[in-house]
C-alpha cells in the first residue's frame, strides 16, 4: 500500500489520538506506521538512520562526546552486540489483533516502557536543549529522567510535562544537594535516580583527544564545592531529602541491588553509563538476568545500554526489565530534527516492539518472559 504525503499527514492527524493510546489494533498500527514514516522522512527509518543523520547535525567535537565510551570502547561495543547474539524463538497462531504496550512503574501509567536516559547538556545538539527533549518525550508518551547536567531550568522541563519526569541525581556538596533535590520535587518531578556508577568518569579517551570542553555558556547546574565518592551510608540523607522514592542507576552486580534494597532503593537501574565509565564490564542486557534473580520483583528493574532496535527492547523486557531507557539515540533525534526528530526515535522504537510482540505471539509486556528467548 503507497500513501500520498498528504494522505498520511491526514491520518496522522487522525491518528493522534491513537497514537497516545495503549491499546492499539493491527489496521490503526500499519496505519499509523505509513502515517510516521512520511511525515519525517522516508530514509529515516530506523535508529541508526538517525545516528547517521545526526552526524552532520553535531559539532565534530560534540559529537565525540556524546558518541565516545571509555578507553577502548569495548562495553560500547558489547552493549549493542549482545543484543544481536540473543535469538527470538516466536509462537504462532495467538491473538494478537490488539496490542498493549502498557506499564505501571512505581504508581505512574505510561503507554509503554521506552523512557529517555539521562543525559548531559542537550544543548550541544539542539539549541532549545531539555525544553525540546521533554516536548518529543510529552508527544510520544515518553517518560523522561532529567540530567543533573541539564542545559535548561528543571522548573522550564517540568512545565512542558512529559508523562513522568524523574530527576537523575550527581551528589556534590551536601547543602548544595540537598536543595537542589528539593528544587527537583518541587519542580513536579516525582523520583530521584541517583547515579552510583561515577565517583569519576572513564578514560575517555576518545572525548579527551577530541579537546572537548563544556562550553562555558552552557548553565549546568554544578556547585564549586564538590563532595565525592557517596557511599552507601549516604543513602540515608540523599532519601531523607524528599519524599521522592529513590532508584539507583548503575548497578551491575547482583549484590550491590540486595544492598540498595536494602537501603530503601525503590527500583534498581541496570547501567554501564553507554561503555562511558569503566570498560570492559558486560554488556547490560548479559547483566540483567542476574540482578532480576537477585531483586524477586521487590522493586522495578530497567535496563539502558545499547538498545536500537524494538527487539533488543523485548529481548530486555523478556529477561525481567519493567521498562528501558535509550541514551544516545534519542539526543540523535534531537540533533535532526528537535523535539519532532525525539518524538520520531521512539515513535519507531515503540512501533518496532509492537511489531516483534505480534510476530512473537506475546500481546501484552505482562506475556514477555524468558520462554521468547531461544537458549
Ligand atoms: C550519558 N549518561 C549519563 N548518565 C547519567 O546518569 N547522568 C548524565 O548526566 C549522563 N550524561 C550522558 C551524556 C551522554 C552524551 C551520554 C551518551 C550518556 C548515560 C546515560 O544515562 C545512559 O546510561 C546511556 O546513554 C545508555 O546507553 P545508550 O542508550 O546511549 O547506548
Amino acid at each position: 500500500m503507497t500513501v500520498s504525503r498528504r494522505d498520511a499527514v491526514l491520518s496522522t492527524l487522525a491518528l493522534t489520538a491513537s497514537s497516545m493510546l495503549a491499546e492499539r489494533t493491527t489496521a490503526e498500527r500499519t496505519a499509523l506506521a505509513h502515517a510516521e514514516h512520511a511525515r519525517f522522512d522516508d530514509k529515516l527509518l530506523n535508529l541508526d538512520d538517525y545516528e547517521q543523520a545526526a552526524r552532520s547535525k553535531i559539532p565534530a567535537v560534540a559529537w565525540e562526546y556524546i558518541e565516545g565510551g571509555a578507553a577502548d570502547e569495548i562495553t560500547v561495543r558489547w552493549n549493542r552486540d549482545a543484543y544481536r547474539a540473543i535469538r527470538l524463538l516466536p509462537r504462532q497462531l495467538k491473538d494478537v489483533g490488539t496490542l498493549d504496550t502498557r506499564v505501571t512503574l512505581l504508581g505512574h501509567d505510561l503507554a509503554h516502557p521506552i523512557l529517555l536516559a539521562p543525559t548531559a547538556s542537550h544543548r550541544l545538539a539542539h539549541p532549545e536543549g531539555e525544553i525540546a527533549t521533554a516536548r518529543g518525550a510529552r508527544d510520544a508518551s515518553a517518560g523522561m529522567v532529567l540530567s543533573s547536567y541539564t542545559t535548561v531550568p528543571v522548573e522550564s522541563v517540568a512545565a512542558i510535562k512529559p508523562p513522568l519526569l524523574w530527576f537523575q541525581l550527581y551528589v556534590q556538596e551536601k547543602s548544595y544537594t540537598r536543595d537542589l533535590i528539593q528544587r527537583a520535587a518541587a519542580a513536579g518531578c516525582t523520583a530521584l535516580c541517583l547515579t552510583v556508577d561515577t565517583p569519576n568518569s572513564g578514560a575517555r579517551n576518545r572525548q579527551d583527544r577530541s579537546g572537548f570542553t563544556f562550553p562555558p555558556n552552557l548553565p549546568h547546574i554544578t556547585s564549586a564545592n564538590v563532595e565525592y565518592p557517596i557511599m552507601w551510608k549516604d543513602l540515608e540523607w540523599i532519601r531523607a531529602a524528599s519524599s521522592m522514592p529513590v532508584l539507583l542507576k548503575g548497578i551491575l552486580h547482583p549484590d550491590d541491588a540486595e544492598l540498595g534494597i536494602q537501603a530503601g532503593a525503590a527500583g534498581i537501574m541496570v547501567s554501564n553509563h553507554g561503555g562511558r565509565n569503566l570498560d570492559t564490564t558486560p554488556a547490560t542486557i548479559d547483566a540483567l538476568p542476574r540482578v532480576v534473580d537477585k531483586v524477586r520483583g521487590r522493586v522495578p528493574v530497567f535496563v539502558d545500554g545499547g538498545i536500537r532496535r524494538g527487539t533488543d527492547v523485548l529481548k530486555a523486557l523478556a529477561n525481567g526489565a519493567s521498562a528501558v531507557m535509550i541514551g544516545r539515540p534519542y539526543v540523535h533525534g534531537l540533533a535532526v530534527n528537535g523535539a519532532a526528530g525525539v518524538t520520531a526515535v521512539v515513535n519507531i522504537l515503540r512501533h518496532e516492539l509492537e511489531l516483534a510482540m505480534a510476530l512473537t505471539g506475546k500481546p501484552t509486556i505482562k506475556s514477555l518472559d524468558r520462554s521468547v528467548i531461544f537458549a
